[in-house]
């Protein structure tokens, strides 16, 4: 299996909107929005193709992660750091290395560019194992000062948050409001651009 690791282009869009739609279907919530979430990143201001990857398999998406602008807002003032999201794999796919790959790759091209820190929220059990540590750690919290496992942090330079602390802020389009009617029906009409997948309430669905 032949893994290509590469910056995205406008070409990959529609079909990494169709893996993120794919790898989130009826995972945290009936359906999904991650590829509406997805869509709407490709045009906002905070979003940074520079560093965005995608994961193809000759020659076909089957995983990206997209990283935009975010902020910590410090009593001295705020710190430019990244988030990203989503993180996503083709679940034909998943569990052979791609999202490791695309986060490692994505991280050290980060790095090597000059930006600071990472923060996310994500899945508490898997990035632990690239070094992210709970926002506690570093003295940050979300901008209603509360902590969760699923808030996490990476510094990219040594030290980079040493004796700082501060709230974390990111960009206005990662607020997907799924009780707000509108909202949703802008998702379902989004949705029709993909092949149909039936929605389905699981146990395990927290949104
Ligand atoms: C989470 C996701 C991106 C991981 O990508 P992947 O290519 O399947 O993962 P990898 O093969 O690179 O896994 C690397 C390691 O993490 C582990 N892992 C993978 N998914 C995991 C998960 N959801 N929770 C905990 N560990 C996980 C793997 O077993 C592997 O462990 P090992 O190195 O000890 O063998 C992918 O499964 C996905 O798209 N999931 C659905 C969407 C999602 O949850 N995205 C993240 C939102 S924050």
């Amino acid at each position: 299996m032949n893994i290509a690791i590469r910056k995205i282009t406008e070409n990959d869009h529609y079909e990494i909107e169709l893996v993120a739609k794919k790898a989130f279907w009826n995972l945290n919530m009936p359906g999904c929005d991650e590829h509406y979430l997805v869509h709407r990143l490709w045009n906002a201001q905070c979003y940074i193709p520079d560093i965005s990857l995608v994961a193809t398999i000759a020659g076909k998406a089957v995983g990206a992660v997209l990283y935009s602008k975010a902020k910590i807002e410090t009593v001295n003032g705020s710190i430019d750091i990244l988030t990203f999201g989503p993180l996503c794999v083709d679940p034909d796919y998943q569990k052979k290395g791609i999202g490791k790959k695309l986060l490692l790759e994505s991280m050290n091209l980060a790095a090597k560019k000059g930006y600071k820190a990472i923060f996310i929220c994500g899945v508490p059990e898997y990035y632990p194992k690239f070094g992210f540590k709970t926002a506690d750690t570093f003295g940050i919290t979300m901008p209603d000062s509360s902590n969760f496992d699923a808030f996490m942090g990476y510094e990219l330079q040594k030290d980079a948050l040493k004796g700082v602390t501060g709230k974390f802020y990111e960009a206005d389009v990662y607020d997907c409001d799924i009780h707000d009617e509108n909202y949703m029906k802008a998702v379902n009409e989004f949705d029709k651009n993909f092949p149909y997948m039936e929605k389905k309430v699981l146990p395990h669905q927290w949104r």
